[in-house]
This record gives structure tokens, sequence and C-alpha cells, in this order.
């Protein structure tokens, strides 16, 4: 399967990949990736989405790109020299909200806040539609908490799962796990595609009916 060539790039992302390169920052996500997030982004009109991991903005504008004018992206990223990149050529897009800070405490406080059995008449957190869950936390580290917060219907994803020259030592033997932990979750349909990094899309499941026919 070839990417194809009638993709629709996001209206930025030439200058945001042109700063990557300038910045020497090697984890920017490629094109299959970035079109497939497009894809899932404009198949939930009005969705609240989430990026761990901003990096200089490649998948962020990629999301902007598929997003609705009434879509809500929240962008998360420890390195503010890196983010400055989406900050500058994105930032003034206001369905999103770049935030520069630790995505786990981020993970851990927001997921605390989410009840098994909600009640109407007591606030929920925000639950997303999308969660790109591109850092170590809500990929290997927090992921429950990632996966807590997303909402009914509402996809994870993962990318990086096939070989990468960028990887450190010890990187490779963590993906087998994490493949099976994802693949084995009872909560979510899941689906490896050979595409792109490789990339794995889950999908929180519907509540089983009781009296289906
Ligand atoms: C793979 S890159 C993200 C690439 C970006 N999503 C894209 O598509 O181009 C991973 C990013 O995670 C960030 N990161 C590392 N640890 C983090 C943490 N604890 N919280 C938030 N971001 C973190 C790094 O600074 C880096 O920019």
């Amino acid at each position: 399967m070839h990417e194809s060539p009638f993709f629709t790039p996001p209206p930025h992302l030439a200058v945001v990949q042109a700063c990557s390169v300038a910045l020497d920052f090697n984890m920017a996500s490629e094109r299959g990736t970035g079109n497939l997030l497009q894809v899932l982004a404009a198949s939930k009109p009005g969705g609240r989405f989430l990026e761990l991991g901003t990096g200089t903005g490649v998948a962020t504008a990629w999301l902007l790109s598929g997003m609705d004018e009434h879509s809500t992206l929240i962008s998360i990223d420890t390195d503010p020299n890196v983010q400055s990149v989406a900050r500058e050529i994105l930032g003034a897009d206001p369905r999103l909200t770049l935030l520069t800070e630790d995505a786990e405490t981020w993970l851990r406080i927001r997921a605390a806040a989410v009840r098994p059995f909600p009640s109407p008449a007591i606030d929920q957190p925000e639950k997303f539609d999308l969660i790109f869950a591109d850092a170590m936390p809500g990929k290997f580290i927090a992921r429950d908490k990632a996966l807590a917060l997303v909402a009914p219907g509402g996809f994870y994803v993962v990318d990086d799962l096939l070989p990468q020259p960028n990887w450190p030592e010890g990187h490779a033997e963590k993906i087998p796990p994490l493949q099976y932990t994802l693949s084995s979750h009872p909560g979510f349909f899941s689906l490896p595609m050979a595409w792109a990094s490789g990339i794995m899309v889950l999908v929180r499941r519907p509540p089983i009916a009781a009296a289906l026919p």
C-alpha cells in the first residue's frame, strides 16, 4: 500500500518541517501518521483531541487540518524549545491549547477526577475523542490514565511500533509488551497497521447492550 498522491497537507506543514530540520529535531511524525490523524480527526466533528508530545508541531498541524471549527486540541510537551515552533506557527489557532508541562503529571491529575460511575449531578473531566500518545507518558508510562480519558467511540493512537533508527538502546524490547497490552485490553477494539512508522489504533468499545436481538 502506497501513500496517496492526493493527500491534503496542512497549510503550515512545510514551515513546521523546515523549522524541525533547523532545530535538528528528528522525532517528528511522518506523513502517513499525519495523514491518518487528519482522517480520524475529521471523523469527529466538534471533537476533543489530545496530543501527548507536541514536538515541533508536525502531528499538531495534521490534527488541526482535519478538525472542524468546533473541535479543540490540547497538546503537551516538556520541552519549550521544540514546542516554540508549534507555538509560533500554529499558536494563533483558537482551537489549539499548548501546554508546556510534564504529561505524566497532567494525565494523573486529569484521570484521578474520572468517576467509574458518572452521575449527571457531578461534573466529569473532559474525555477525548482522540488521544495521540506520542511521548513516554500515555504510551509507556501512565498509559492506563490516558486510556481512561478516551471517550466512548474515541480513538487512542500510537506510532513508531516498527524499528526506528533513532530508538535508544533497550527501546525495541518495550514494543511487543506494548502491543500485547493494547491489543488485549477488554475496553477497546484494536488495529495494528504496518503503515508509516507502525501504528496501532484503538477504539473504545461501546457498552454491550444487555438485550440485543
Ligand atoms: C516523538 S516526539 C513528538 C513528535 C510530535 N508528536 C510529532 O508528531 O511531530 C516526543 C516528544 O515528547 C516530549 N516529551 C518527553 N517527555 C515528556 C513528558 N514527560 N511530558 C511531555 N512531553 C514529553 C519530547 O520533548 C518530544 O518533543
